[in-house]
């Protein structure tokens, strides 16, 4: 499955810009922002508006860990695997992340586009461990009831902003 970009979003991108090549990173982070990846088409469009070929870009975008190529769910779960999580039990939240959404450490996010779940090394709130975020929003000493919860939480969330 791939986006089809809108290239007038794309202009506004570069625009904001001022096609500058040397903001290259800050085109791909905006781009991300609105696509919550990084479309394949978007490499094309930049390399001929800014003048620079298809693989510097996308050697940047593979080169710095926060760019996806890959769609991303709406809701983005990073669960925290670093040592003061997993001695509190973070793989039992993980675990159970991934059963409720069918999802394994090679299939990370749900075919509707709802869920992304992830990993990651701290996020820096060890006191609060086992921790996740959803979108950059920390969450602290979860179980795998709370993590049930949240998921209902998001689900009636995603549902009532459709109303
Ligand atoms: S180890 Fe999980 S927040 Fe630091």
């Amino acid at each position: 499955m791939d986006t089809q970009c809108d290239h007038k979003i794309l202009d506004e991108i570069l625009e904001k810009h001022q096609y500058n090549p040397g903001n290259i990173i800050a085109i791909l982070q905006d781009t991300q922002e609105v696509y919550r990846y990084l479309p394949k088409d978007i490499f094309p469009y930049y390399s001929d508006r800014l003048g620079i070929s298809q693989a510097q870009i996308f050697s940047i975008a593979t080169f710095y860990e926060n760019f996806s190529l890959e769609p991303k769910g709406k809701y983005v779960i990073k669960v925290c695997d670093g040592t003061a999580c997993h001695v509190r039990k973070s793989a039992a939240i993980l675990d159970q992340l991934r059963k409720e959404l069918g999802l394994s450490s090679a299939k990370k996010t749900t075919g509707d586009l709802l869920f992304t779940v992830e990993t990651v090394s701290c996020l820096g709130a060890c006191g609060l461990a086992p921790t996740l975020t959803v979108n950059d929003q920390v969450m602290g000493m979860m179980t795998p009831q709370k993590v049930t919860d949240l998921l209902v939480t998001l689900r009636e969330e995603k549902a009532d902003a459709e109303m």
